[in-house]
């Protein structure tokens, strides 16, 4: 029996990777369910990090058309998508970033008419999507008879990122569990947190995670529930300085001003911003082999000082988004066995 995961909203489903990522969607971190998917997974990587460094790009997307959607602002999920196509040979990469500015949608056209529409304008072979909708990858994937990759969606899921994020942290810290995991800012509306948390749990058993938050932007407690049933052990706090000594992986994150919409909430956006700062004095209190991670954008959570510090490893991880990125197109069109 194909094992399936539900969309928490309507019930959409797709395919979890048991039995491998062959033609199949990644809408979802949910979709992984053992640690051998995310070895399988990085092992591609690995090779696709060698033909990069290496700088000699290959044909295994030479056949292959890819579609890219973006309907919320985007500098790396978007470019180190694209990128990853043409270092992979890909000459049909239909890309645009500006779906709600220059596309039907602002005649009111539907996602599920435009997936459709894109199909069939195309002939694509898979379609990747941002979307400020949390059921919108779901959607995508429920009306589109191609795979669909989720770009980030609402503020719930990006699994690319958590994938690339979890790749950062195995070549950094040559591990992916024993490890106490600090993720930092707006746990509340922030995606990328929510799905690192989860992917966590498939490679470890018992993961350690510290949620460091102003009050008003802790994790979700469905997010918390979840995780403590997967057998991670919670830590929240809003004191930074309390727990960064036991840290190895500080995860910084952006208050996601974008949500806050009404006047009162701007009001409590501006409070809010500049509670953390991540400066070099601080990271004096930091184990020497902690590392820096953020998915930028940063709006100034960490100092460009910091950027010396070689703890810091947040400009290398988005070099690790064109490895996972690239193995992510070649596994899910099947053009990688
Ligand atoms: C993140 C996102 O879009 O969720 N950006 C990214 O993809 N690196 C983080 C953010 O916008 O804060």
């Amino acid at each position: 029996m194909t094992k399936t995961v539900k969309s928490p909203i309507n019930g959409y489903k797709v395919k979890t990777f048991d039995g491998g990522f062959r033609s199949k969607s990644m809408v979802s971190i949910n979709q992984f369910t053992k640690a051998s998917q995310i070895n399988k997974l990085f092992a591609v990587a690995k090779r696709m990090e060698r033909i990069v460094k290496a700088r000699k790009p290959n044909k295994i997307l030479n056949e292959v058309t890819i579609a890219e959607l973006f309907y919320q602002p985007s500098t790396r999920t978007f470019t180190s998508f694209l990128a990853a196509a043409r270092w992979l040979g890909c000459q049909r990469v239909i890309a645009i970033p500006g779906m709600t500015a220059y596309s039907s949608v602002v005649k009111g056209e539907s996602l599920r008419d435009t997936i459709q529409s894109i199909e069939q304008t195309t002939a694509c072979d898979a379609i990747i999507i941002r979307h400020p909708e949390n059921n919108s990858a779901y959607e995508a994937a429920n009306f589109a008879s191609v795979p669909i990759l989720n770009g980030g969606s609402g503020k719930l899921e990006h699994p690319t990122q958590a994938v690339l994020d979890l790749y950062t942290i195995y070549r950094k810290m040559g591990k992916m569990k024993g490890l106490k995991v600090g993720m930092l800012g707006d746990l509340k509306y922030g995606r990328t947190v929510k799905s690192l948390a989860k992917i966590l749990t498939v490679v470890d058993k018992n993961p350690n995670f510290y949620f460091i938050s102003p009050k008003v932007l802790k994790m979700p407690r469905e997010e918390i529930k979840l995780l403590k049933q997967r057998g991670a052990e919670v830590t929240e706090t809003e004191n930074l300085k309390k727990v960064l000594g036991d840290l190895d992986v500080l995860y910084v994150t952006r208050i996601q001003k974008e949500w806050f919409k009404t006047a009162a909430q701007q009001r409590l956006y501006k409070k809010l911003k500049g509670q953390y700062i991540i400066s070099p004095k601080l990271l004096k209190k930091a184990k020497k082999k902690m590392i820096v991670m953020h998915p930028l954008p940063r709006v100034g959570e960490i100092s460009y000082e910091v950027d010396e510090d070689s703890r810091a490893v947040y400009f290398e991880e988005m070099r690790m988004g064109l490895y996972t990125r690239m193995a992510l197109l070649g596994l899910l069109t099947g053009k990688i066995k």
